[in-house]
């Protein structure tokens, strides 16, 4: 009999990112090969998201076109896993009967026992137990890694559907993580990112030894062989003088924050339950740079959070002025099943007002950010390389220390870090010529 093929797509957040891999891993150890697309693999899995709206709206599509190749070649396999999926729950199957198999993320682990399983009876697995990082890892690993620490959140955030998908939040044992760190760099990982919902709240539930995300950071900093660690997302509330110190102090903590804002009104963020307000976060930023100046920040806003007024998104504007952030991703804020603000219908945003304040937020984020960038102009930055760029086959890819992307001329493969000198800098990347390898490769 022929290999059995399958077929992955992967929605939402890095985390959705990761617990792909490991199901990439996971198939791959069970005999499974990856199927050029979704119309010819034997199994076909979306690893979902429920964050916002739009992936819901691109989800249908794909579930629209799991049916029909379904139909035509009725042996197909269709399983979905993440959020979404895990915020329907046995709904799933009564909404979409073609689905065999359902897990919630961190359940990857019972795929495998589903695919192993005699039984053909539609599955699903929704219990918030299981680590997927305790998988097998896939063979291949790029110089980039990640790991994730913990999963679930304790917040409130009262826009959020996380809470009902990943649960209460669980920290992977301290010397777990350690271990596999240092297996990740004997496979030749150069750069870790440590994940979670919440990163820097990381170890308080670990008993009886509890631990602290900066004891993390220092141990795995400490892992022979690692050139650069980083870490998302952390909250405002729990990003303390320690973290702030680990980036002093630790050599391969990279120069890059990423610091969610969500809004830049207290109002707002007390309706939002951010747990910290306007004044706060402006200090976490000033701690920040009085520690290190030259890091990179950046941040997530919602606009259009209901009772959200011109004057509370002005806030938000001037914060953002004041900060000047290297980078801010921007959403309109969508309600989602199972939150506090979905229940909220005063001072509703109608959609054209919302998508107006995103154009002005976007606006001066670009310009920020633009301005921001110029300070690399004329610097050698160590740059890891990627690849070949994507589009323009003689220059090179790779990332910055800050977590800029950036496109230079010279030769260098991918796992390298390269020294570049930097020439021009847009808002979102940077070009150079290579100056010197800047460590062989191991
Ligand atoms: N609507 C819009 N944006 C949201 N985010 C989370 N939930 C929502 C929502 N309901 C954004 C936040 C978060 C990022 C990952 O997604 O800014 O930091
Ligand atoms: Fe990631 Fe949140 Fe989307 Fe889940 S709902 S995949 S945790 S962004």
């Amino acid at each position: 009999m022929a290999a059995l093929t399958y077929h992955l797509t992967t929605f939402g957040c890095q985390m959705n990112e990761h617990d792909s891999e490991r199901i990439d891993g996971l198939l791959e150890s069970l005999g499974y090969s990856p199927a050029a697309g979704p119309d010819e693999a034997d199994l076909i899995l979306l690893n979902t998201c429920s964050i916002r709206e739009s992936a819901d709206r691109r989800l249908a599509t794909q579930l629209g076109n799991a049916k029909r190749f379904k139909a035509a070649r009725p042996g197909v396999v269709v399983g979905v896993g993440g959020c979404w999926a895990q915020s329907l729950k046995q709904e799933v199957f009564e909404r979409y009967p073609f689905v065999d198999v359902a897990f919630g993320p961190g359940q990857v682990d019972q795929l495998g026992e589903f695919l192993l399983a005699d039984s053909i009876e539609a599955q699903g697995y929704f219990e918030f137990d299981g680590f997927t990082a305790d998988l097998p890892m896939r063979a291949v690993q790029s110089a980039q890694a990640w790991m994730q620490i913990s999963v679930g959140c304790n917040q409130k955030c009262s826009y959020c559907i996380v809470p009902s998908t990943r649960g209460l939040e669980v920290s992977r044992p301290f010397n777990d993580l350690v271990a596999e760190a240092k297996v990740l760099v004997a496979r030749g990982a150069r750069e870790i990112t440590l994940l979670g919902q919440n990163v820097n709240s990381y170890g308080r539930d670990l008993r009886p030894d509890r631990r602290t995300f900066s004891e993390l950071l220092t141990a795995v900093d400490a892992v022979d062989g690692l050139d650069r660690l980083r870490y998302t997302s952390p909250h405002p509330q729990d990003m303390g003088a320690e973290v702030v110190a680990a980036h002093v102090a630790l050599p391969s903590l990279c120069e890059h924050i990423h610091l969610p804002l969500q809004s830049g009104s207290s109002r707002i963020l007390k309706a939002m339950r951010r747990t910290y307000d306007r004044e706060r976060y402006l200090g976490r930023v000033a701690m920040i740079r009085d520690a290190v100046p030259d890091i990179s920040l950046t941040t997530d806003i919602i606009v259009g959070f209901p009772g959200e007024t011109e004057e509370d998104f002005q806030q938000t504007l001037d914060l953002v002025s004041e900060v000047q952030f290297d980078a801010a991703y921007t959403f309109i804020y969508s309600a989602r099943r199972d939150t506090e603000a979905a229940l909220i219908t005063e001072g509703v945003v109608p959609a054209e007002l919302a998508s107006e304040r995103i154009g002005r937020l976007i606006e001066l984020v670009q310009e920020n950010a633009e301005l921001r960038a110029q300070r690399f102009v004329g610097r050698s930055v160590e740059v890891l390389v990627e690849g070949p760029s994507r589009t323009d086959p003689d220059r090179v890819r790779g990332r910055t220390r800050h977590n800029k992307p950036v496109n230079f001329s010279g030769l260098a493969k991918a796992g390298e870090l390269v020294d570049v000198e930097i020439e021009s800098a847009t808002s979102t990347s940077l070009r150079g010529h290579a100056t010197m390898l800047a460590s062989a490769l191991r």
